[in-house]
């Protein structure tokens, strides 16, 4: 009993070491994209997600969908262009409403990633999120002046950061071109989880 005691406290105590080292040593990554580049796509498809699925602890990790988008302000009224057409814009809102609606990104990475490349609105809808508790929560944010004042947030970010093209990845705050192509390599050159 003694000795089944004192392993019990000994797993306990190494799951919360290894708890705080996660935490303490976590990359930081910003992907910054738009819904229909088809690199930003390809992007998340091909390195993003083959990497979370094989080291799900590594990166404290943020999507900021808007990239390309411009946005105006015309007679007091703000009005955007995105990149791809107006399509693109409906989708970066709905990614925005997601992201902004569920404070813990890998619960709604698989959605985030399954909007990235629909052709519009209705098709992400049956696509992705029909079923889905907050499906009608998130359709309405997506078309409404929620969901275009998260976009417009995300452009604040986009435009602080500075961002040329996308996808385009910061890890641990700087600008990471290579990890666009060799995710992997370049996460656990940094990260001593991987
Ligand atoms: C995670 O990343 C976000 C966005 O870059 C940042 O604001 C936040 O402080 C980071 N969290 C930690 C624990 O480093």
């Amino acid at each position: 009993m003694l000795l089944l005691f004192v392993s019990f406290v000994f797993i306990v105590s190494q799951h919360v070491t290894w708890g705080q080292l996660t935490r303490s040593k976590q990359v930081n990554v910003d992907v910054y994209v738009e819904a229909q580049c088809p690199f930003s796509t390809r992007f998340f498809a091909n390195e993003l997600m083959p990497f979370v699925r094989q080291f799900p602890h590594v990166m404290n990790l943020t999507i900021i969908p808007y990239g390309n988008t411009e946005c105006h302000r015309i007679d007091g009224r703000v009005s955007c262009k995105c990149f791809h057409g107006p399509n693109e814009c409906q989708l970066n809102q709905l990614m925005n409403c997601m992201i902004h609606r569920h404070p813990y990104i890998y619960d709604y990475l698989d959605t985030v990633v399954c909007i990235q490349g629909q052709p519009d609105l209705a098709t992400a809808h049956r696509s992705c999120i029909a079923g889905k508790p907050d499906e009608w929560m998130l359709m309405k944010c997506a078309r409404s002046r929620r969901g275009f004042r998260l976009h417009l947030k995300s452009g604040v970010k986009t435009l602080k950061t500075g961002v040329e093209n996308v996808p385009w990845i910061t890890v641990n705050g700087k600008y990471n071109k290579p990890s666009e192509y060799a995710f992997r390599r370049e996460i656990c050159g940094v990260s001593e989880l991987c």
